[in-house]
């Protein structure tokens, strides 16, 4: 393999790769802003220049490929006074309000400012100012601090498919916009301001609620479709406050939908079901408990499992439904109008799915058949759900749900058992490509909530049930 020499450490590098990219692998880190490894390199800002043996002037490092026997500097004398001038031509228009920036704490311009560029400046000029702005739904823009690196630009037409941000004006008056100020089309508006290296394009959802640096971070998966994008949870003091796609180069790449990234808001709906219930009453767990073993036992059901459900609870409620319930059915549920994994497919050209629960590749390869009508002889229904399967319309015959419901989904339900929704607990699940991947546990169970396999032990034995209620630990 080729090898180079970056700031004294030799490395091996493929064909192709940028010294951006292979400095990274040695552990050095050039600063950048316009540079994305998600899109076409532009060589903008100039923030990674450095200097290379041999070579008359500074070269950008994003956009230089690596070659055998060259030897880089970094932070040479050169370098560093490059990386110092573009520090100070970035911030002559740049308001210094990283105290009441929502970008604060996560910012590449605050960061690179610290630590490449100077503390003096010579900019006596006023600097340029806007309003805020929104553009739409999801996204507000702040031009004051905007550094016209592009990534808004190429984001839009590259990946979401749609050229819709365009650079207006020239120069000292360069604004990034929409063709006529319209709102963001695309549904994938929030990777824009996951890109943005600055606090100009900020998320509606998430701006002024929680300073970056507060947040507790999960790797875990998006259960919005069956793609499974890669993802993180960032939570404080139990609130979901965020997510934010974490790179898979073989399912998401870098991105993530707005659907799957604002999908965590319902963990938080103020008519989610967190207390077992009666007859739309809270109760405790043991009388809940012992309602439904009392209703149901020696009775035929019709067991419902969502395919937002992890492969664990799904094996668990075929395992504990053959010796609790005998003679019950097992069927699931998920998406209107996708029962089988042949009916799932792409929604849109990048990651959007058709099938709108996280499992049912899973669900299918357990051997559980799609929901189509009530079993023959079906004396009542139980409904094991994540939180997203879609409910299907069921008359005429009594209702019990475990897992996560809103008050009017649970309309009519003779128990309710609260259960935890994909934030809320580990377990395994299968996109559409059969790769299985894994939820992690970002937060604690919601109000009263327990995990499925606590109420299947309870539910075994509700004595138990009634003396650890008694003692303060159910
Ligand atoms: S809005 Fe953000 S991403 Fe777009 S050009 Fe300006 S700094 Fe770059
Ligand atoms: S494409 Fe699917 S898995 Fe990916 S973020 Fe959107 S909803 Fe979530
Ligand atoms: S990151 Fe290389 S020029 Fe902007």
């Amino acid at each position: 393999m080729p090898k180079c020499t970056i700031d004294g450490r030799e490395v091996e590098f493929s064909a192709g790769e940028n010294l951006l990219e292979v400095a990274r692998k040695v552990g050095v880190e050039v600063p950048y802003f316009c540079y994305h490894p998600g899109l076409t390199v532009v060589a903008q800002c100039r923030m990674c220049a450095v200097e290379i043996e041999k070579f008359p002037k500074l070269q950008t490092a994003c956009s230089t490929p690596a070659g055998d026997g060259m030897i880089v500097h970094t932070r040479s004398e050169k370098a560093k006074a490059n990386q110092k001038s573009i520090m100070e031509f970035l911030l002559i228009n740049h308001p210094l309000d990283c105290p009441v920036c929502d970008k604060s704490g996560e910012c590449d311009l605050q960061d690179n400012s610290y630590r490449y560029g100077d503390s003096y400046t010579r900019s006596t000029e006023e600097r340029r100012t806007y309003i805020d702005l929104d553009m739409g739904p999801v996204i507000k823009k702040n031009m004051n601090r905007c550094i016209h690196c592009t990534r808004c630009i190429r984001f839009g037409a590259e990946v979401a498919g749609v050229r819709e941000m365009v650079a207006i004006q020239r120069g000292n008056s360069t604004e990034i916009s929409t063709i006529d100020g319209r709102p963001l089309e695309t549904d994938y508006a929030g990777n824009y301001a996951d890109i943005c290296p600055t606090g100009s394009l900020t998320l509606k959802d998430f701006r002024f609620k929680k300073r970056a640096w507060m947040l507790k971070k999960t790797a875990t998966v998006c259960e919005g479709c069956s793609r499974g994008c890669n993802m993180e949870i960032q939570q404080d003091g139990g609130s979901v406050y965020r997510c934010i796609p974490r790179k898979n180069m073989e399912i998401n790449q870098y991105w993530m939908c707005d659907e799957g990234r604002f999908n965590y808001q319902y963990l938080m709906d103020p008519t989610r079901i967190v207390k077992p219930r009666i007859e739309g009453v809270n109760t405790t767990w043991s009388d809940a408990i012992g309602r439904l073993k009392a209703t149901l036992s020696g009775k035929k059901a019709t067991i419902l499992v969502g395919t937002d459900l992890t492969v664990e609870e799904l094996k668990l409620i075929q395992e504990m439904s053959a010796s609790m319930l005998p003679g019950s059915t097992i069927a699931h549920i998920g998406t209107n109008g996708v029962s089988t994994t042949s009916d799932d497919g792409a929604e849109d050209q990048l990651l959007k799915r058709k099938s709108k629960t996280s499992n049912l590749h899973g669900a299918e390869k357990l051997g559980i058949a799609p929901y189509k009508s009530m079993a023959s002889g079906s004396e009542a229904v139980l409904i094991f759900r994540g939180g997203k399967a879609e409910l299907p319309a069921l008359t005429g015959i009594k209702k019990y749900g475990v897992g996560v419901f809103t008050e009017s989904e649970a309309q009519g339900f003779e128990v309710v058992l609260p259960s935890t929704s994909f934030a809320e607990k580990d377990g395994t699940i299968v996109n559409f490509q059969g790769k299985e991947q894994r939820l992690k546990r970002a937060i604690n169970p919601m109000g009263q909530s327990k995990q499925i396999g606590e109420i299947f032990m309870l539910w075994k034995n509700s004595s138990s049930a009634l003396r650890a209620e008694a003692t303060g630990v159910a």
